[in-house]
């Protein structure tokens, strides 16, 4: 047997009386201590995908005004030398929040596309009219989600022996689709989407048939802990968030880390989980 790769990030074991209660040991992968500039997901996610941008010389990518992954691939263009452009969704405001002006000052080029249009940003008239704008590039899908980052996030699960169950937040889909293909028979991956809707499942089949050819791993996505959709919250999240701060001294986001928290805490209350199982949550981001 292959020993397992040295692990990129730790991983902490929590007191949290929720689960012991339900005879389970809780546990968290800090893989937002991954990179600094990077944190999480996103360093998993753009480092196959870095090669083939940096021999494009630019890559373009898209996102919300208030998006980590347009963060992010800005950091890494900096960091790795090549151009980017983020196409954000509606209209410009100034001045930029502090997103975007941080990544203004990586390098990125911003550019805005009209709500309709974004809807259907990935379709090839409308990818056409951007290389008609800026030449060539290398696309990276919103959220950074391609077979490359599903590659990347395998590796995230081949760091994790031994654990029973691992959790992570779903929005586009990547992080679970490789995390859940990277775990070793007898390991099973949950999803929380963040977003209404019930879809994450075909997401995430889509996004392992795009890498693999076909489903890999033991997984499944839970769907009824969106709060709302994406971006929402409700006291009782942020209630749940604050808490979980004063008690493990984590700061939980509420779009993606603390949402997945709260389910998985719930379906442990649920008896969803076997006595003596070990549960893993990532932390994302
Ligand atoms: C912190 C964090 N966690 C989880 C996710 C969701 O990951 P994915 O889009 O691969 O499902 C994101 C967004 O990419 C994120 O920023």
């Amino acid at each position: 047997m292959t020993p397992p790769p040295e692990p990129a990030s730790p991983v902490v074991e929590l007191a949290d009386e929720r689960a012991a209660r339900r005879g389970l040991r809780l546990f968290l992968k800090r893989d937002d201590l991954v990179h600094p500039e990077l944190p999480g997901n996103k360093w998993r996610k753009l480092r196959h995908n870095i090669g083939p941008a940096r021999e494009h010389g630019t890559l373009l990518t898209f996102g919300g005004a208030y998006s980590n992954h347009i963060r992010a691939v800005a950091a890494a263009g900096g960091i790795h030398g090549f151009a980017t452009i983020g196409v954000i969704r509606g209209e410009e405001h100034l001045p930029l929040n502090a997103s975007l002006a941080h990544a203004e000052r990586m390098g990125m080029r911003l550019t805005y596309m009209d709500r309709t249009t974004y809807r259907r940003k990935h379709e090839p008239d409308v990818v056409e009219a951007l290389h008609e704008r800026w030449g060539d590039f290398y696309l990276l899908p919103e959220g950074g989600s391609n077979a490359l980052a599903v590659r990347g996030c395998a590796e995230l699960g081949a760091e994790v022996p031994g654990f029973d169950v691992v959790c992570c937040p779903c929005g586009t889909g990547g992080t679970l689709a490789g995390l859940a293909a990277g775990l070793a028979p007898g390991q099973r991956a949950v999803g929380f989407a963040v977003l209404k809707g019930g879809f994450m499942t075909a997401k995430v089949a889509r996004l392992q048939h795009e890498a693999y050819g076909g489903r890999r791993g033991d997984w499944s996505v839970e769907d009824g802990f969106h709060f709302g959709g994406y971006a929402r919250t409700t006291p009782d999240l942020d209630a749940f968030a604050d808490d979980f701060a004063r008690r493990h001294g984590v700061v939980l986001d509420r779009i993606y880390t603390a949402k997945m928290m709260f389910g998985v805490l719930a379906l442990a209350e649920r008896g969803a989980f076997p006595e003596g199982a070990r549960i893993l949550a990532v932390i994302t981001g």
